[in-house]
């Protein structure tokens, strides 16, 4: 990003609900895919639009916001809010209404309204757990899209943050209550971001199943109501920190995506609302 630019993201809300199928695979096939997501249900989904420009001397502003919120709302939130979308929308007859696909209709819907200010980033949040955001790919023609998609589980566990290569006294000074030998806990929520091609007609950078079926079995199921000091292998030797925590959940996870579709991109845990830790994949 040039200096002189600087970026701003809106977000509006819509409810909606929607059923995932591809009309072309079977009841079975679309049970495998999209798991429960075949089931008519809804949510409340956010949209958070990102734009870049320069800042106008006399205004001050990149643009309006009272301008960005009524092209949304005409545009984009009028197409979308208290409609079934794989019903009611004609986009989404034929493919289904994912994040992913959801992402890069808004995209595509968007363009470019305002003079001088590009389009940067398209996220759309289906409830509280699943988002995907499409930074658009000028040029690419193969049908395919690069969308990032995270989706976010939680486990609760307790840990004493020490360090054996330091005395007590250094351990309490340093992690003051956090060093009570009898520990304390939290409940930690933990955000996997895979990137990868999203063809239309399926809608999904991942099997949505698959990928909870693995944070289920490699972080869930080790760290749900466990003690991180003592419970958890890839922990020991060292303080259960989040910092070594985020690291140890990285590499659970990355061995299943080699060969798979999607790249694992990032880690993210937080500790507490208030804190959180970033694992990232090298850029490629
Ligand atoms: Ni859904």
């Amino acid at each position: 990003m040039a200096r002189d630019t600087v970026r701003l993201v809106r977000r509006v809300d819509f409810e909606a609900s929607h059923r995932l199928r591809v009309h072309s695979l079977s009841e079975a096939e679309n049970r495998e895919r999209f798991g429960r997501e075949c089931d008519l249900h809804g949510h409340n989904w956010a949209l958070c639009v990102g734009f870049e420009g320069q800042v106008d001397p006399v205004t001050g502003m990149v643009v309006n916001i009272a301008d960005v919120d009524d092209f949304l709302r005409a545009h984009v939130v009028a197409e979308l809010d208290h409609r079934r979308l794989d019903l009611d929308h004609a986009s989404f007859r034929d493919v289904p209404p994912t994040a992913e696909n959801v992402a890069v209709w808004v995209w595509a819907r968007i363009g470019r309204p305002f003079d001088g200010v590009a389009l940067v980033s398209v996220q759309v949040r289906e409830g509280a757990r699943a988002e995907a955001e499409y930074r658009g790919e000028p040029g690419r023609v193969d049908g395919t899209q690069m969308v990032e998609l995270t989706r976010a589980y939680e486990f609760s566990a307790s840990h004493r943050l020490h360090s054996d290569d330091m005395s007590d006294d250094e351990n309490r000074a340093l992690y003051g209550k956090c060093n009570n030998p009898n520990g304390h806990g939290h409940d930690y929520r933990v955000e996997i971001t895979v990137r990868g091609p999203v063809a239309c007609e399926t809608g999904g950078v991942v099997d949505v199943p698959w990928l909870d079926a693995l944070a289920q079995r490699e972080v869930v199921d080790r760290m749900h109501y466990r003690h991180l000091n003592t419970d958890v292998p890839e922990l020991n030797g060292m303080a259960p920190t989040t910092e070594n925590l985020t690291r140890a959940v990285f590499d659970l996870l990355a061995p299943a995506f080699e060969g798979a579709s999607a790249d694992l991109r990032r880690v993210r845990v937080y500790e507490t609302p208030k804190s959180w830790f970033d694992c990232e994949a090298e850029s490629t």
